[in-house]
């Protein structure tokens, strides 16, 4: 404690951390995964649970407060509970969360919540089982949604948030269901737009739905109204406008991935390997230069969408969103 917190060139301060702790995953969604030929980690190219609990406190000490457990899925990861346990016990961590399909949820929330998880965030892009299928290419709609019942259960979760990505030409039935859900407590809503990070590269602009057209969407089935209790889907409902709004200026975030290469930026081409330092013996103040170099390499903003724009880093799966 006590250090300098992660200062990039442009004055931003790095408070948060998303940690990957597997590329694996249950379901195949289309705008990040291939149906089939994923080539997956190997089991030692992934960064262990002491490996996993030195680094967190590290960015800790440099003044890292929340962290977000991602995947791939993190609750194929085995010991993921222990893994929570221990990041949410490193001093100077203040809110563990983790990022989820939510197929396994229902079995794994009460440990997790014994673990001391504060948040969650499941992903569900549809609540229609066939679309839902057509989508993540696997037909475990109930098991999301039991997932979510288990979450409702425990009242320090509250409000649980929902991620949906939304696909122009596929998603369009889903966005008012979707919307419905955040009018009913406890729930927010959060609409994201496809980024070019499916590991196929088959994004394209014209597949984006922007979040200036969900709220129009929205906003025409519930308008204005006069009593406050009866306000529209806002703020229940937010949208995550990546490629048409990006929020770069604010950007607090560091990203590691499974196998211990960290990130700046999700659209970073270049990543600093932290695991083979960390294999190799180095000491805390030798991580901790590394870490501040990359930090000071952040570049100030990605350009997606603009003219020639092309990506050639690692696919979504392998960072964790
Ligand atoms: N664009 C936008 N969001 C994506 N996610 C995965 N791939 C993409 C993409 N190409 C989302 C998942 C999940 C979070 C980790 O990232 O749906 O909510
Ligand atoms: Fe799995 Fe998430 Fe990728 Fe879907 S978006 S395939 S749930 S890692």
């Amino acid at each position: 404690m006590g250090l300098e917190p992660l200062t990039d060139a442009f004055g931003r301060v790095h408070r948060s951390l998303r940690l990957s702790v597997t590329d694996r995953c249950n379901l195949r969604c289309r705008y990040c995964m291939p149906a089939e030929g994923m080539a997956w980690l190997g089991r030692d190219e992934l960064l262990d649970a002491d490996e996993l609990a030195r680094l967190v406190a590290l960015f800790a000490r440099l003044g890292v407060t929340d962290v977000r457990v991602t995947g791939g899925e993190p609750l194929v990861r085995p010991g993921i509970a222990e893994i929570v346990a221990r990041v949410k016990g490193t001093p100077g961590i203040r809110e563990v969360s983790i990022t989820t399909n939510g197929v396994l949820l229902a079995g794994q929330v009460d440990e997790l919540m014994a673990a001391g998880l504060d948040r969650v965030n499941v992903s569900v892009d549809s609540l229609d089982p066939e679309r839902f299928a057509q989508i993540t290419r696997r037909r475990d709609l109930d098991r999301v949604l039991e997932g979510l019942a288990a979450c409702e259960a425990h009242e320090r979760l509250r409000p649980i948030k929902v991620n949906a990505v939304v696909l122009r030409g596929i998603s369009e039935p889903d966005v008012l269901p979707l919307a419905e859900l955040a009018r009913r407590r406890p729930y927010v809503v959060r609409f994201i737009e496809a980024m070019p990070l499916d590991a196929s590269r088959e994004w394209t602009r014209e597949h984006v739905m922007t979040g200036q057209e969900l709220r129009a969407m929205i906003h025409a089935r519930w308008p204005l109204e006069p009593l406050e209790r009866e306000r529209p889907a806002a703020p229940a409902t937010q949208f995550v406008s990546s490629v048409t709004e990006p929020f770069c200026q604010q950007c607090d975030r560091l990203r590691v991935t499974a196998d211990g290469m960290l990130r700046t930026c999700l659209f970073a081409t270049d990543e600093t390997d932290l695991r083979g330092p960390l294999r190799a013996g180095a000491d805390d103040a030798a991580l901790e230069r590394m870490v501040r170099g990359a930090v000071l390499g952040k570049h100030a903003g990605h350009a997606i969408g603009t003219e020639g724009w092309t990506y050639r880093g690692r696919p979504m799966s392998m960072i964790g969103g």
